[in-house]
């Protein structure tokens, strides 16, 4: 444990109030704990993530009116089709089922679903239901909703290392074109342009493991860890988690600002 844990662990005990000028603009969650949720309420594992999609409702709006730009959420690694059948099977019709109920939220709230990962490698009617909510959401101009499904971060740097390899062999660049900000261009995150990089990662459920999630993108990211297992994951609990990111003084490897109240 560091010492600026306990500074934090204060801070959680304070009512949250928090700098809106300073809002992470991207955030990315790694939903974690559902099956240890079910475990403890004498439930299957599935219906963790039952419970877990309709927290992600309730996150995403809260998301959204925080002022989130990007919010990016882990519901499927490249190392989940490890896990029993039925389970997978459960987990690949939730998009249906989630983007049935909600797209209507989603255009009233001007929030426009992004997906990245090996969707062409998901059953095809998941791959329908994010198809269609993508198009159903592609004029939307607020927040951006970002599912990683299907997706892992060594396997997306390698992708993006064969497509620049083609471009080389094409004669569209030379190797010494690349350099970060055209491999960046080649990984997923590409799209969100200016937002690729998480400024704020939350892992619930008391894990302090990446899982394969953004390796690249997360080079400059705060990290906070928090023991709530995903269908216990609050507004309540997100801002004290953006209030925990406020408390952090980032850096980027220059110098500390004369800011003598930060760490
Ligand atoms: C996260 O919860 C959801 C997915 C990985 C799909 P888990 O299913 O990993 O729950 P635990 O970690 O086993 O409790
Ligand atoms: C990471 O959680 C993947 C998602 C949340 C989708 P896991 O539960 O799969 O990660 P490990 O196996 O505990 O590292
Ligand atoms: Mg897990």
């Amino acid at each position: 444990m560091f010492f600026n844990d306990r500074h934090e662990e204060r801070a959680d005990k304070q009512a949250i109030e928090l700098d809106g000028q300073q809002i992470p603009q991207h955030i990315a969650i790694i939903m974690d704990g559902n099956g240890r949720w079910a475990k403890g309420q004498n439930l299957p594992r599935v219906a963790g993530h039952q419970r877990g999609m309709e927290v992600v409702k309730d996150i995403t709006k809260a998301a959204s009116d925080l002022g989130v730009k990007v919010l990016t959420l882990y519901a499927f690694s490249t190392e989940n089709w490890k896990r029993p059948e039925t389970e997978v099977g459960f987990l690949m019709k939730l998009p249906g089922k989630f983007f049935d109920t909600f797209v209507p939220d989603l255009i009233a709230n001007n929030i426009r679903v992004n997906v990245i990962g090996y969707v062409d490698q998901l059953p095809a009617y998941t791959q329908k239901a994010v198809k269609n909510a993508i198009a159903q959401t592609a004029n939307n101009t607020g927040m951006v909703l970002n599912f990683a499904l299907n997706y892992g971060g060594r396997s997306e740097i390698v992708s993006g290392a064969q497509e620049l390899a083609q471009q080389v062999l094409n004669g569209e660049i030379k190797p010494e074109d690349i350099d970060e900000t055209r491999f960046s261009q080649a990984l997923m995150t590409a799209s969100l342009n200016k937002y690729a990089d998480p400024d704020l990662l939350i892992r619930t459920s008391g894990e302090e493991r990446l899982s394969n999630f953004l390796l690249w993108q997360i080079a400059y990211s705060e990290f906070v860890f928090v023991d709530e297992h995903w269908p216990d994951f609050t507004s309540e609990v997100l801002k004290r988690a953006i209030m925990i990111y406020q408390s952090r003084h980032r850096r980027f490897g220059g110098l500390a600002e004369n800011k003598s109240d930060k760490k």
